[in-house]
Order: structure tokens, then sequence, then C-alpha cells
């Protein structure tokens, strides 16, 4: 669990679900949406923030084993939301720090984001990075997004954490 002042950032339960699917569906414009079953069976992967009594805020991770060897599997934040007037307050901050906090101890070789908000994920350690590097999230998750022509006119910028000494490479 990670707090700081009024925030606090805690793993998902499933009473937490529908929240987060609303969180996600109200921000379809900067993120893949993700059905209520999708969530629920991920529930496991996914953070929310609390502040004022009320869910503010979620973050997940998804792990990516399509190429190379076991030990060389990508893991991408996902569904990274902050409901609109919570925002600009530390609240997506935390998120993802909880999320890098998780998913470094699994050791993975990369750990990517795919986003409308650089400048965000810039202040987290995240440099960008070539689509080029992650063909294997265009392969499948891009390609099954109908927004754009295609994953290179995207406008989306492909990150890569590169915060933490300790991360495995
Ligand atoms: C992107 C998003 C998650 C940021 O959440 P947030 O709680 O406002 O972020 P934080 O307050 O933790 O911001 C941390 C730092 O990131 C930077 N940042 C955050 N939002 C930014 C923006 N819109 N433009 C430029 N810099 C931004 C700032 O440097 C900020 O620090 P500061 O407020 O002290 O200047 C939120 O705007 C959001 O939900 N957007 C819609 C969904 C989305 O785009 N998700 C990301 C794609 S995976």
């Amino acid at each position: 669990m990670v707090e700081r002042g009024e925030i606090t950032v805690r793993a998902a339960t499933l009473k937490d679900a529908e929240r987060i699917y609303a969180l996600v569906r109200r921000n379809t414009d900067q993120l893949v949406p993700r059905s209520l079953g999708n969530i629920v069976e991920s529930i496991d992967r996914l953070f929310v923030a609390e502040a004022e009594g009320e869910t503010v805020g979620c973050a997940g991770y998804q792990i990516h084993p399509e190429i190379g060897s076991p030990e060389a599997a990508a893991v991408e934040i996902v569904s990274v939301a902050v409901k609109t007037i919570f925002r600009r307050r530390g609240v997506g901050r935390k998120l993802v720090e909880a999320v890098i906090e998780k998913i470094k101890k699994f050791g993975p070789k990369e750990i990517v984001a795919l986003t409308f908000a650089p400048e965000f994920f810039g202040t987290l350690g995240f440099v960008e990075i070539p689509k080029t590097k992650i063909m294997h999230k265009l392969y499948t998750g891009c390609i099954n997004c109908a927004k754009h022509d295609n994953p290179f006119t995207c406008p989306e910028i492909a990150m890569e954490y590169r915060g933490g000494a300790e991360q495995s490479n």
C-alpha cells in the first residue's frame, strides 16, 4: 500500500471492478476500452486510488510474453485514469508508482507504456522509444484498435521506464 497525504493507493478488489470500468470508459479517447468482464478477470493486476471517500483513479499492468524468452517478457502499464476534478494532485503519479513497485518484483525485461500523456510519464522516469521496439504490443493490442489508420501514424507515444537502476535488463 502507498499512502501520501489524503490519497491512498491500494490493490483493487472485486468491489472496485464497476468503478474501474466507469473510469476507463470515461477516458476511452486516451485508453483502450475494457469490458467489465475483462476488468474482473484482471482484478489482480489493477490498483485504485481513493480520496475524500471516493474512488478517484485506477491503473494496471499487462504482461507481454509474446516475444523472446520467458525471462525477457515486457510489462505494459495500462488503464491509468484519474477523475477530472482530482487531476494534477499527484493521484496518477501514486498509482503508477504503486504499479511499478509491484511489477519490478517480477524482474521484467522492460516496463513500457503507450500513451497520449508523455509529459506525465516523463515525470515518472519514462523516456520515448521508437514504436518498432514494442512490435509485440502493436501486433497484439494496436492491431485490434479501430481509432487510427495504423499503429505507426497513431499519435500515441511509446515510452519505456528507465527510472529504476534495480530493474533487471
Ligand atoms: C494522465 C493522467 C493519468 C494524469 O493524472 P494526474 O493525477 O493528473 O497526474 P499527477 O497529478 O500525478 O501528475 C504528475 C505530473 O505529471 C505531469 N502531468 C500530469 N498531467 C499532465 C498534463 N495533462 N500535461 C502535462 N503534464 C502533466 C505534471 O508534471 C505533473 O506534476 P505537477 O502537477 O506537479 O506539474 C490524467 O490526466 C488522466 O486520467 N488522463 C486521461 C487518461 C490518460 O491519458 N491516461 C494515460 C494514458 S495510459
